[in-house]
């Protein structure tokens, strides 16, 4: 049965298995998308959300990707290029919070794990500061287009590697492993009330649980080295590393399957239109 529902996942160019590739088809699938006209992918990275938009939409629409950081836009070049999409897609350096775009451009804007915790705390639940991204977003989208925004829930691995590393390492945080973090916990209340706050209408929420399969210990540790990069980071002792991760595969023996190590990932999608 276990094959039944545990996702195996090939290991991609980004870290991890592939889950970016499931979560990109997830909110694309869940958006309307627009037949034609134009689709503004922000915090692209290497295209991912972005090419399965396309492919949707039978690359009937113009693809537009921009990222705070362009290192990756070069990956994202080369499989436009074996698509046919060049024409197509277009990718921009460019701070979401500032989009150098016309008003009422895009028929669609989506933006999965840019990442709202800088101006919103999901545990209270209230805005720390002023939400520029989303007016931005409103802006850019032409009335009646959608936004769909995607961000993670909760990360078992990375959570259970967090834990692992404050029960055998206590000693490397100043503040007992506060201020370090991985990726921002989020939820769909926060992002319901950060659509609604931006003046965006008929908002959808959907949480998607899955579970994601790596197929042995090394390659495990190594998925963690890069997902939980800030940790691994505070270990400058390579003996005190090499002991830690005798300890975490002792743990790990506990709860591994015959396939593999097997973690589950939340992500939540919320999706909201621009006023007529
Ligand atoms: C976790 S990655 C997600 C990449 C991609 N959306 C995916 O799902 O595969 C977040 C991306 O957002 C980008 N980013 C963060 N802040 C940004 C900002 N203010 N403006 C534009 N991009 C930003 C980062 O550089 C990074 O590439």
């Amino acid at each position: 049965m276990e094959e039944f529902w545990a996702r195996l996942y090939r290991p991609s160019s980004r870290p991890g298995p592939d889950y970016w590739t499931y979560y990109a088809e997830r909110l694309v699938h869940l958006a309307d998308m627009p037949d034609r006209g134009r689709i503004l992918d922000i915090g692209t990275c290497d295209g991912n959300v972005l090419f399965k938009a396309m492919e949707r939409v039978a690359a009937r629409a113009f693809g537009v990707g921009i990222d705070i950081d362009k290192d990756d836009f070069y990956a994202g070049f080369t499989e436009v290029i074996q698509h046919g999409w060049k024409g197509k897609i277009s990718f921009a350096q460019m701070d979401a919070n500032a989009l150098g775009f016309q008003t009422e451009t895009f028929d669609a804007v989506l933006t999965n794990f840019l990442g709202f915790d800088d101006f919103y705390d999901f545990e209270r639940m209230q805005f720390t500061g002023s939400d520029d991204i989303v007016s931005e977003i409103l802006r850019v989208l032409k009335p009646g287009g959608q936004v769909g925004i995607g961000s993670w829930v909760k990360q078992s691995d990375i959570d259970w590697i967090e834990e692992a590393f404050m029960k055998y390492l206590p000693e490397i945080f100043s503040h007992g492993g506060k201020g370090i973090s991985d990726y921002s916990r989020e939820n769909p209340e926060g992002q319901k009330a950060i659509l609604q706050n931006g003046g965006f209408e008929n908002i959808r929420v959907y949480v998607d649980t899955a579970d994601f399969v790596s197929p042995d210990l090394g390659t495990w540790w190594r998925q963690m080295e890069r997902a939980a990069g800030e940790y691994f980071r505070q270990v400058n002792h390579p003996v005190r590393l090499t002991v830690f991760k005798e300890q975490v595969y002792a743990d790990l023996d506990q709860i591994r399957f015959t396939q593999g190590i097997r973690f589950s990932k939340s992500v939540s999608f919320a999706f909201g239109v621009k006023p007529v």
